[in-house]
């Protein structure tokens, strides 16, 4: 499963892409905005520091103005990922845009049914939104778990790009599932690595070494 950070923040990528297990940024104008940075020029900086694939989701409603977006993006990286909503329209433009060798990311999927149309348009990725789910007392890893099953049965090539990750264990229980990536923010990223025991454990270590080396000064 590749991991992804759900970020546009330019420090946040740099930080983590330094760790070399990157795969990829989603962002959405949620994100973008916070940025306060011309759309295009942040989208082409995050293009330049990632190699893997990255989101940019279109702003209109109606098909011809996603189409129309979704191909100015297209153009930005060879890496970027046009995203389009899981409405009538976007499936309308990811048809075309696919059509069109143009990959698209199909974004705020909440159930199996809607996963299966995004992967019929001929998406590259669906991204369902699993704390979004459980924020309406709903199982969102369990919506992981069922749309892969259904894309291994169907043999559909879509990638699973679960979405919407609030903690550690949305992402090993989409691992389990066999999710083919998995975009966090840039918090939960960080939760990852650690464990207070590797923390306790180096510290032991490194004290351990330290007296070491100042009973070998004394004695030579
Ligand atoms: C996915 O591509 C979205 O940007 C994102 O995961 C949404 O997450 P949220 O529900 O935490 O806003």
């Amino acid at each position: 499963m590749l991991l992804f950070l759900d970020t546009a923040n330019l420090d946040e990528i740099r930080e983590i892409a330094e760790w070399g297990v990157l795969g990829g940024i989603t962002t959405n104008p949620t994100l973008v905005v916070k940025e306060h940075q011309d759309f295009k020029r942040l989208v082409k900086d995050i293009c330049k520091i990632v190699s893997g694939p990255v989101s940019a989701e279109v702003t209109a409603t109606d098909t011809e103005g996603m189409l129309k977006e979704g191909r100015d993006i297209a153009t930005w990286a060879d890496n970027v990922i046009v995203k389009c909503p899981l409405t009538p329209a976007g499936l309308a433009a990811t048809s075309a845009l696919s059509r069109d060798g143009i990959k698209v990311d199909v974004t705020l999927c909440f159930s199996v049914n809607q996963a299966i149309l995004a992967a019929r348009a001929g998406a590259y990725f669906v991204s369902p939104f699993v704390g979004r789910l459980d924020d309406i007392n709903e199982d969102g890893c369990a919506l992981v778990e069922h749309i892969v099953e259904v894309f291994h049965i169907q043999g559909y090539e879509t990638q699973v790009l679960a979405a919407s990750l609030r903690g550690p264990q949305h992402v090993t229980r989409c691992a389990t599932a066999g999710a083919h990536c998995a975009t966090m923010p840039y918090k939960v990223f960080k939760m990852l690595v650690s464990h207070p025991l590797t923390d306790s454990g180096l510290e032991r270590f490194l004290e351990d070494w330290k007296s070491a080396k100042s009973g070998v000064a004394a004695k030579g």
